[in-house]
C-alpha cells in the first residue's frame, strides 16, 4: 500500500475537506486510526504570494509525515510554481484539486472545470510533476455532467503526466454533494489506470468504506462526510483492517474528552496564526471556527437539538464544556447517535 515512495499502514485516509481537514481534526483522526489525512484545498495562488491564511493551511503536526497538500489554480504554471511553494514549506505529496464544484472555483477554470479536458490535464499534471519533485496525486470527479462522464479518460491523462495516484469522487460536477456517488466509475477507473486509485463518495459508515474497496478494487478509501462528528470511524476500520472486533462506541466521557482536545488543539492552531492579538479574541475565534464540528459532534444524539440553539453563542472553551456538561450530563439511553439523524451536509462547513 504506497502512493510513490509512501508506504501506508493502512488503506482508510481522511478526505480533503475544506473548512474541515485542518491540522486539528487531521491530527484526531490519525490518532484514532486514519493511515493518512489530506489538507483542504489550497489556492496556489495564495501558495505563491503567501498570506496568514494560507500559513494556517499549512500548520501541520511534526508527526505529519507524509504531509500532503491540496492545492487548485486553472493555469499549469500557477499550478507549478504553488506546487513548489508548498514542497518548500514542507510538502511531500501535492495534490491537485479537479473535483472542487464550488462556482467561485471553477468560474476560474479551476477545480472540476479543469478535469472537462484531457489534454490540459495531462499538462497541468506533468508541469506540476516537473517542479515539485514529489509524488502528485489528482483528485476528480465522474464528470462534468451526466451527459459527459470522462473520469477514465482524466485519470489516463493524469497518469500519462506522471500522477502518483488519482483519486475519484463518484458524482458528477452537477450533482455538487447531492444525489449518489456512482462506485461503478472508481471500478471502471481502477480498471483503466496502472497507478494507485483512491475511491470517494458515500462513505457513510465503516461498513460503506469496507464495501467499497471490496466492490470497486480501489487501493485506498477517502472518508469525508462520514468522519464528521465521528473520527471514531477510523478506529472501526483500523480494527477491521487488522482482523480485530469492531470496538464499541465512545462512552460520553471519552466522546466529551474528545470534542474538549479538539476545542484545544483549535485554540493552540488559532494562537499559533494569530500572534500577539489579545488571548479572548483569539479564544472566540477558535470556537467559532469549531462551531460545525460542534454541531456534527452533537447531531443526532439526545440534548443535541438544545445545544444547537446554544452554539452560536459559545465563545469560550469554558462555554463548551459548560454546554457539553448541561446538554449531555452522562451516559445513559439517548446518548448513543440517533441512526435516522439527517447526515453532516456540505452546508454545515464553515
Ligand atoms: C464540507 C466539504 C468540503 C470539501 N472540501 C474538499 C476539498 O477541499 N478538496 C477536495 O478535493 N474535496 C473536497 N470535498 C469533497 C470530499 O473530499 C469528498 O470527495 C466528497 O465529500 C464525497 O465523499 P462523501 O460523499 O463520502 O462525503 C469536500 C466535501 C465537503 C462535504
Amino acid at each position: 500500500m504506497q502512493i510513490g515512495p509512501h508506504r501506508f499502514t493502512g488503506r482508510f485516509f481522511l478526505a480533503p475537506l475544506a473548512g474541515v481537514s485542518d491540522r486539528p481534526f487531521r491530527l484526531l483522526c490519525r490518532e484514532l486510526g486514519a493511515a493518512f489525512a489530506y489538507t483542504e484545498m489550497v489556492s496556489a495562488h495564495g501558495l505563491i504570494h503567501g498570506n496568514g491564511q494560507t500559513e494556517a493551511y499549512l500548520d501541520r503536526d511534526p508527526s505529519e509525515v507524509p504531509f500532503a497538500v491540496q492545492i487548485f489554480a486553472a493555469e499549469p504554471e500557477a499550478l507549478a510554481r504553488g506546487a513548489r511553494a508548498a514542497v518548500d514549506r514542507g510538502a511531500d505529496i501535492v495534490d491537485i484539486n479537479m473535483a472542487c464544484p464550488v462556482k467561485k472555483v471553477c468560474g476560474t477554470g479551476a477545480g472540476a472545470s479543469l478535469a472537462r479536458d484531457p489534454q490540459a490535464v495531462e499538462a497541468a499534471v506533468r508541469a506540476v510533476c516537473q517542479a515539485a519533485g514529489v509524488p502528485v496525486t489528482v483528485k476528480i470527479r465522474s464528470g462534468w455532467d451526466a451527459g459527459s462522464v470522462n473520469c477514465v479518460e482524466v485519470a489516463r491523462a493524469a497518469e500519462a503526466g506522471g500522477a502518483s495516484a488519482v483519486a475519484l469522487h463518484g458524482r458528477t460536477r452537477a450533482q455538487g454533494y447531492s444525489g449518489s456517488a456512482d462506485w461503478g466509475r472508481i471500478a471502471e477507473v481502477k480498471q483503466a489506470v496502472g497507478i494507485p486509485v483512491l475511491g470517494s463518495g458515500d462513505v457513510w459508515t465503516a461498513a460503506d468504506a469496507l464495501r467499497m474497496a471490496r466492490e470497486t478494487g480501489c487501493d485506498f478509501v477517502l472518508v469525508a462526510r462520514g468522519a464528521c462528528g465521528n473520527p471514531w470511524i477510523f478506529r472501526e476500520l483500523q480494527a477491521a483492517e487488522q482482523g480485530r472486533p469492531p470496538p464499541p462506541p465512545p462512552t460520553r466521557d471519552e466522546w466529551a474528552a474528545l470534542v474538549m482536545r479538539h476545542v484545544r488543539l483549535q485554540l493552540e492552531h488559532a494562537a499559533r496564526r494569530r500572534p500577539g492579538e489579545p488571548a479572548a479574541e483569539t479564544e472566540r475565534a477558535a470556537v467559532r471556527a469549531l462551531r460545525s464540528h460542534l454541531l456534527w459532534y452533537t447531531r443526532g444524539r439526545r440534548g443535541g437539538v438544545h445545544f444547537r440553539r446554544e452554539a452560536a453563542s459559545l465563545c469560550t472553551a469554558g462555554d463548551v464544556e459548560a454546554a457539553l456538561e448541561r446538554h449531555f450530563p452522562s451516559e445513559g439511553p439517548g446518548f448513543e447517535v440517533d441512526p435516522s439523524a439527517p447526515p453532516p451536509s456540505a452546508e454545515d462547513a464553515s
